[in-house]
């Protein structure tokens, strides 16, 4: 039996689905039982009936599968796939946030801690940011952790938006130069990037989308040519899924390491050992919940 024979005949055994965001390796996608963005990741650990989820992505994510579906066994492969970004703010940090900013609404990023989710009052995507900060009725939005993805937002609601100064380093590294050369080799391509981008690197793009949105986006449009401002991950399922298509990185290619770290035979030990299950106090999984549900009540994606 080779690999992902194994992997199959445990999945089964134990009554487990394999949940793969799309920056993960093309043969960790390749095994995937649901396979996409951060929000539609979310979703899908909150309506499994399965009773173990193995999640190939970083541990905020699997963090959120748990919060939504405590009851089940939830395992990260690989226990030091974190998500810098979401290291960069803690829960103190917020709490003194708030006491400065008081009566001001917190929306934090999916990629965040459990601890500072259960600080906040609702959670957003890149899939769904704008639409969730122009629902919060207070004038002052307290924005974490993404200084990059709170300025996009500002650029739609007259609220103040105070933005905490976390980014995340894979799309902080695609500058601006670099995607202009890439637009002048490609002139008829369209440039999409996400909005964890820098803003100059933002006001370049013809579309500005989650990583599923950039996958729904390159399907319907009959353009035949895209450069693609986001980690190198997701242009194997780009291409996989639209053969007739080309897909080229806006400049270098940028790799998160933490999202590489996954291989198959992780994936097979983790269900084969039950390794590394996702344990959160339980108030911390109350809280979190709320914020996170506020999320998935509040959108219509
Ligand atoms: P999305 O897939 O939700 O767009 O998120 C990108 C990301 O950086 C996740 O770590
Ligand atoms: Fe975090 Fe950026 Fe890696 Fe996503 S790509 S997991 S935001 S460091």
């Amino acid at each position: 039996m080779n690999i992902v024979e194994k992997i199959t005949k445990l999945k089964k055994e134990k009554n487990a689905i394999i949940l793969v965001h799309n920056y993960q390796r093309p043969e960790i996608q390749n095994i995937a039982d649901f396979l996409g963005d951060s929000l539609e990741l979310a979703r899908e650990a909150a309506k499994t009936d399965a009773r173990m989820i193995v999640f190939c992505g970083v541990r905020f994510m699997a963090e959120t599968a748990k919060i939504l579906s405590p009851e089940k066994k939830v395992l990260l492969p690989r226990k030091e796939a974190g998500c810098p970004m979401a290291d960069m703010i803690t829960a103190e940090d917020l709490r003194i946030l708030k006491e400065k900013y008081l009566g001001a609404k917190v929306v934090s990023y999916v990629n965040t801690n459990a601890d500072v989710k259960a600080e906040s009052d609702i959670c957003c995507t890149s899939a769904n940011a704008i639409e969730i900060v122009k629902k919060i009725k207070t004038k002052k939005i307290i924005f974490t952790p993404d200084k990059n993805l709170a300025a996009y937002c500002q650029r739609f609601t007259d609220k103040e938006i105070i933005p905490w100064n976390g980014y995340c380093y894979v799309h902080e590294k695609i500058r601006e130069e670099e995607v202009r050369l890439a637009k002048e080799k490609f002139p008829d391509a369209l440039l999409l990037v996400h909005p964890e981008c820098n803003p100059a690197v933002i006001d370049l793009a013809d579309e500005v989308l989650s990583t599923s949105g950039m996958l729904n986006f390159a399907k319907k449009s009959d353009k035949k040519r895209f450069l693609i401002g986001t980690e190198e991950g997701l242009i194997y399922r780009l291409k996989k899924e639209n053969p007739g298509k080309e897909f080229y990185t806006a400049g270098t290619a940028k790799m998160c390491r933490n999202m590489k770290l996954t291989t198959l035979n992780d994936v097979y030990l983790s269900l084969k050992e039950e390794r590394y299950a996702i344990e959160l106090p339980e108030g911390i999984i109350k809280s979190a919940r709320k914020t996170l549900k506020a999320m998935l009540r509040n959108i219509h994606r």
